[in-house]
């Protein structure tokens, strides 16, 4: 049985992981829980956005046989104590930003895991680094008797990577927004003219964030897919991540990169 894991909100992007998975013939269960503890103190926990009526038919539309939907009394019981931490491709970029943001979320996958016993866990690779560090909870764990199935980012047809928060932006920041999957070409369109400097190549998609007015620039930078450590040189796997902030909202985006 294939696990999907969401906090809800679904859209095309979550769905698409759940065709996926049913196309393979894999017995689907997603799950909805928006995980109070991968959010900081000044984060969108009160607006993000609920819709579980909802997700409940598109997720049986899309082929899942159940959704779990545990309350939160349930997950965090009076008196809950634990939490797992990961070190490694934790620490920096979404590790740096946002200091508690991967231990609520290796906290959770871990409980869901042990709650649900998948056989398959699927995430996005929208979320790079969070893929990077569930993968070394789970091998650190030895939980990675589970497969952990990656699926490739889904975009909208303007290029945006789909993302629950997308629904925050305005048409016009929208249209701003469209610089992230931009300098993610930028920077591919660098490595595929023969430039192999990470430092280099993340400049150029820098470049192109700082010239979107109303867009702030949080981290452009050339990674190791799996350590998440900034790589000087492409000569192997990499990854280009971006994330930025318009006003309060705060988006994510990446690719990978082939050295000619
Ligand atoms: O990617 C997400 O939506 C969440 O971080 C996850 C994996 C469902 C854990 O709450």
């Amino acid at each position: 049985m294939t696990l999907v894991p969401t906090m809800g909100a679904l859209h095309d992007g979550h769905l698409a992981l759940v065709r996926a998975s049913v196309h393979r013939g894999e017995t689907v269960i997603v799950s909805v829980f928006v995980n109070p503890s991968q959010f900081g103190p000044y984060e969108d926990l009160d607006r993000y956005p609920r819709q579980e009526a909802r997700d409940v038919e598109l997720s049986i539309d899309a082929g899942a046989v159940a959704i779990f939907a545990p309350p939160a009394t349930e997950v965090y019981p009076e008196g809950f104590a634990t939490t797992v931490t990961v070190d490694g491709p934790a620490r920096e970029f979404e590790g740096a930003v946002r200091p508690t943001h991967f231990a609520g979320v290796t906290t959770i996958v871990a409980k869901l895991l042990l709650m649900v016993h998948p056989d398959r866990l699927v995430l996005g690779q929208k979320d790079a680094q969070q893929v990077a560090v569930v993968r070394r909870m789970m091998r650190d764990l030895n939980l990675d008797d589970i497969d952990l199935v990656v699926h490739p980012i889904i975009r909208d047809a303007d290029g945006l990577a789909m993302s629950s928060r997308n629904r925050y932006l305005h048409d016009d920041e929208r249209q701003i927004a469209l610089a992230l999957p931009a300098s993610l070409a930028a920077a591919q369109h660098c490595v595929a003219e023969g430039q192999t400097d990470g430092t280099t190549v993340a400049a150029a998609a820098r470049r192109v964030i700082d010239q979107a007015p109303g867009l702030q620039l949080d981290y452009a930078a050339v990674v190791h897919p799996d350590t998440f450590l900034p790589l000087a040189r492409i000569n192997g796997p990499a990854l280009l991540c971006v994330a930025a902030r318009i006003g309060p909202t705060r988006l994510l985006d990446n690719a990978v990169l082939i050295p000619n």
